[in-house]
């Protein structure tokens, strides 16, 4: 054998035992526990052949506990890039396998690597999480490389889309990396996602919980909003990140991609002329309404579960990506809430900072009303949607369906808010309040006069005819130019989609400044 032989040998040995990470004993216990290896998980993430790996060969540099003793090659994170339907994503994937996935200095200067490419390279970060969290040995040197991950992950919001996927432990200050990026992803069963776990949470306040019950998939779909999208498996996860990843632009400065489109633009649905039941409090689901105007009836919903009284998600019209927000009247009658103001809002602000024109279908009878709202600071919270609406630059297309009353009607996209193409049913209310409400405010004397009860309903329910003749109807205000046409609703996919295209090279900027100051 050569010199060059014997030393392409070594190598080839080297990487051999990179790939083993910490051991084949520790990748078996991976997998019986149902989880897939770091390097696994980016075989699935990544189109075939594309990864090209960083820094397999760091090592720690810890001479703390004995650590000297027990090196790995890699040092417990997977670092590359690679591509993702041919195009470029950087990608880190924790190796649990090693030190339990903890991060070390040496760890976390791998991270930032990545993401520093990413960002001068203008391409999207997705980030695999299965760690113990900081690499106990490590002391401070642990904090400081968990630290610098946030300070870059801070620059690179609105920058570069980050994508985080949590498929086993993430505990203590390493859950604020993933708060800090664009989207979570958690598969059901192996992953959590907690500030202080249950030992520390009885200690203090005497609770008892199991991980699930405190930082499990299922509630921080449902309970805390953390997480966007929950998948029973990490296939199905990987997946959908693949599926996510395809309705954004690469960065800041570029439009998403634009999909082959074979559904006609024009396509008429007949069932929207009948959706809206005549009793104005039924319900129905607008997901019906999403699903028969998009691409294919395509539609990759984020945040299902938390606060499903507003619906929020990306489509496609004509192969261009949007992003949606519906209220949605099966839940809570589609009020606006604490929790469905705070989802839309960041909705609205993930689409403006990367260049993806919103689409909102409105049916709001108003913001919900109580002592749990007020104490709970909707008026803060409302008013981040109004202004995530009002301060975003990137086409807006409004369709009022029924309801929007209030304050409602004013945050959900009005012309007000610069909405630039607002659309209305012919059933659409657009009123300061509901029949009901105003009949009370306007007419309470009057009805209170009234002994007779029969003669008090006939009354009541006149006066509410009255004002349903005079302002619950999208005439009104399409006669001051709020709503610029009233439109058939089968048509309804044909329509946006012309408005969107008469939008491609719309101009808009805000006025200068640091920063605005949402409400936050
Ligand atoms: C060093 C660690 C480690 C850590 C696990 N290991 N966590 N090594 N630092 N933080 C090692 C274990 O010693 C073990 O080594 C291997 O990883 C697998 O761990 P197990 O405990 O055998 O696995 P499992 O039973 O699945 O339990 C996983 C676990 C548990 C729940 C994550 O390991 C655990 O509780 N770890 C400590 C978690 C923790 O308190 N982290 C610090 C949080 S504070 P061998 O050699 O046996 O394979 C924090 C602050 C961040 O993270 C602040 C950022 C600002």
């Amino acid at each position: 054998m050569s010199d060059i032989q014997e030393k392409v040998k070594e190598l080839m040995g080297y990487r051999e035992q990179a790939r083993l990470g910490g051991g084949q004993k520790r990748i078996d216990s991976q997998h019986k526990k149902g989880k897939k290896t770091a390097r696994e998980r980016i075989k699935l993430l990544l189109d075939e052949g594309s990864f090209e790996e960083f820094d397999m060969f760091v090592k720690h540099r810890c001479n703390n506990f004995g650590l000297e003793e027990e090196t790995y090659f890699g040092d417990g994170v997977v670092t590359g890039y690679g591509t993702i339907n041919g195009r470029q994503v950087y990608v880190f994937s924790q190796d649990f396998t090693v030190f339990g996935g903890s991060l070390s200095e040496t760890f976390a200067a791998k991270i930032c690597k990545v993401m520093d490419m990413a960002m001068k390279n203008g391409a999207p970060v997705i980030g695999i999480n299965d760690s113990g969290g900081a690499r106990i040995q490590e002391g401070v040197n642990s904090l400081s490389g968990y630290t610098e991950i946030f300070q870059r992950n801070i620059l690179a919001s609105g920058v570069i889309p980050q994508i985080s996927a949590i498929f086993g432990p993430c505990a203590g200050g390493a859950v604020y990396s993933p708060a800090l990026t664009d989207f979570i992803l958690m598969s059901k069963g192996s992953s959590y996602m907690f500030v202080t776990g249950p030992k520390v949470v009885k200690t203090v306040t005497g609770e008892e919980v199991t991980q699930e019950q405190l930082g499990g998939a299922s509630i921080h779909a449902a309970k805390s909003g953390v997480a966007h999208f929950v998948s029973e498996t990490e296939e199905e996860g990987i997946e959908m990140l693949r599926k996510l990843l395809s309705f954004l632009p690469s960065n800041n400065m570029e439009d998403a991609p634009v999909a082959a489109c074979t559904d006609a633009i024009d396509r008429m649905e007949d069932v929207l002329n009948d959706i809206i039941p005549d009793n104005p409090n039924k319900p129905y689901n607008v997901l019906d309404v999403i699903h028969a105007v998009v691409d294919g009836g395509d539609f990759l919903e984020s945040q299902a579960k938390f606060a499903p009284n507003i619906v929020t998600g990306f489509a496609r019209f004509g192969g261009q990506s949007v992003g949606i927000i519906a209220n949605q009247p099966k839940f809570l009658a589609g009020v606006l809430d604490i929790n469905a103001s705070r989802k839309a809002a960041r909705f609205v602000r993930f689409c403006d900072a990367f260049n993806i024109p919103i689409v909102t279908f409105v049916d709001v009878p108003g913001f919900l009303p109580g002592t749990a709202q007020e104490y709970g600071g909707i008026i803060i919270h409302g008013a981040k949607l109004l202004f995530a609406y009002g301060e975003a630059t990137v086409p807006k297309v409004t369709v009022i369906l029924r309801k929007a009353y209030g304050g409602a009607y004013c945050v959900m996209s009005s012309k007000h808010l610069r909405g630039d193409i607002n659309y209305a049913w012919p059933t659409a209310e657009i009123a300061v309040m509901g029949p009901k409400g105003a009949t009370e405010v306007l007419s309470s004397k009057e009805i209170a006069a009234i002994e007779d009860e029969q003669k008090k309903a006939e009354f009541i329910a006149q006066k509410e005819e009255e004002y349903r003749d005079k302002f619950a109807n999208p005439y009104v205000a399409a006669r001051f130019g709020y709503i610029d046409d009233i439109i058939e609703p089968r048509n309804t996919r044909f329509r946006i989609a012309r408005a969107l295209q008469s939008l491609a090279n719309k101009r808009l900027a805000n006025p200068p400044k640091k920063h605005s100051n949402i409400p936050l």
